[in-house]
């Protein structure tokens, strides 16, 4: 019966990790070897649109992206459903005039507005909107943080999507990942001129998944174990001091140096994983020549597992970094302003 049908909607951003997390200690649970710190994309138009429905009229669980037919058979999505409906059980037990929704098939739908899998954060976007529309849906009183449990489940860096502004992902040490969290830094009111630029250099599906490469990383990178036993530790002390600080030049600096340090990891995974193409170094150089004009850092260029480059900048340079990009890569070949080139506040 249509008085059967419960519904709610949400939508989540991308964020792009300035301190990248690259590695898995547990794949089930998607626990990172190493914490991580990003900066959602709130204000852009980068962000996942999803419906969560159930009813006793839908035949099973279901997932619509884009259009297209998804499997929920998956143990990420798997994940999810199950300790939404746990927490959505626990409040029907206690109240018996609270609709037993956890019984009842679960309608997925979800449009991203950017290219999806090709680097551009889109499984972070999707997973956090899946599981607030699902907590919405259950009326779940869960905080961020406690959603940022479950999101990380589906996907690691989604559960850095459920905050605004800048989030670190704590990697926890427990086995079971109860403290495998995220949590706020700073809201996006306390640096209202950081901004993002996002250079599209191919909207096609990356070649080597997240998953498989980090496993592969870890297990055959030399790189690798200093990243996560030193680099990293001290790089989230320093990003997070830069950031309440609001110094952009530490904040790049951090910045360039980890999403080169990821990259090396990949080039020493035997075999090589190669996320970057002459594009993605073009506008690497582009950025070291902007900075070295300004005499300082004023812009900072970041690649996730991807050749698509996130720039970050202070709005008082955005003449001369947007500016940059324009005269630089405008005559390459690949780089598509028109289609690529996008300002988005954060
Ligand atoms: O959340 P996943 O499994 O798609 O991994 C994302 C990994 C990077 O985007 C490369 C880095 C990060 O911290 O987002």
């Amino acid at each position: 019966t249509p008085t059967d049908l419960h519904r709610a909607s949400t939508t989540a951003p991308v964020n792009i990790a300035v301190i990248k997390y690259w590695g898995k200690r547990s794949t089930t649970l998607n626990l990172p070897t190493n914490s991580s710190l990003s900066v959602t994309l709130s204000q852009s138009d980068l962000r996942t649109h999803t419906t969560a429905s159930c009813s006793h009229s839908f035949n099973s669980d279901s997932l619509l992206l884009n259009g297209s037919v998804q499997d929920v058979a998956g143990a990420r999505t798997q994940a999810c459903f199950r300790e939404l409906r746990a927490l959505r059980s626990a409040i029907e037990e206690k109240d018996a005039a609270e609709p037993k929704l956890s019984a009842m098939p679960l309608q997925i739908v979800s449009e991203n507005n950017f290219p999806t899998a090709a680097g551009l954060a889109s499984s972070a976007a999707g997973f956090a909107a899946l599981v607030r529309a699902i907590a919405d849906l259950y009326r779940l009183p869960a905080s961020p943080t406690e959603l940022s449990r479950i999101a990380r489940q589906g996907s690691g860096s989604a559960c850095r999507s459920l905050f605004g502004g800048f989030v670190a992902w704590e990697a926890g040490v427990e086995e079971d990942g109860r403290d495998s969290l995220a949590y706020e830094v700073a809201p996006a009111s306390h640096w209202p001129s950081m901004r993002a630029l996002i250079l599209v250099v191919s909207a096609e599906k990356k070649g080597v998944s997240s998953t498989t490469g980090m496993q592969a990383t870890v297990a055959t990178s030399a790189l690798f174990p200093m990243r996560v036993k030193d680099v990293v530790p001290q790089r989230m002390k320093r990003m997070e001091k830069a950031i309440h600080e609001k110094d952009f030049a530490t904040f790049a600096d951090l910045t360039m140096r980890d999403s080169n340090s990821f990259h090396a990891c990949c080039l020493d995974t035997t075999p090589p994983i190669f996320y970057l193409n002459d594009v993605s170094r073009a506008a690497i150089r582009a950025v070291e020549g902007i900075n070295a004009k300004a005499g300082k850092e004023i812009a900072a260029y970041t690649f996730d597992a991807g050749p698509n480059c996130v720039v970050y900048y202070d709005e008082e340079n955005e003449a001369l970094v947007a500016g940059w990009f324009k005269a630089v890569l405008g005559s390459v070949e690949g780089w598509d302003g028109a289609r690529g080139g996008a300002v988005a506040p954060m």
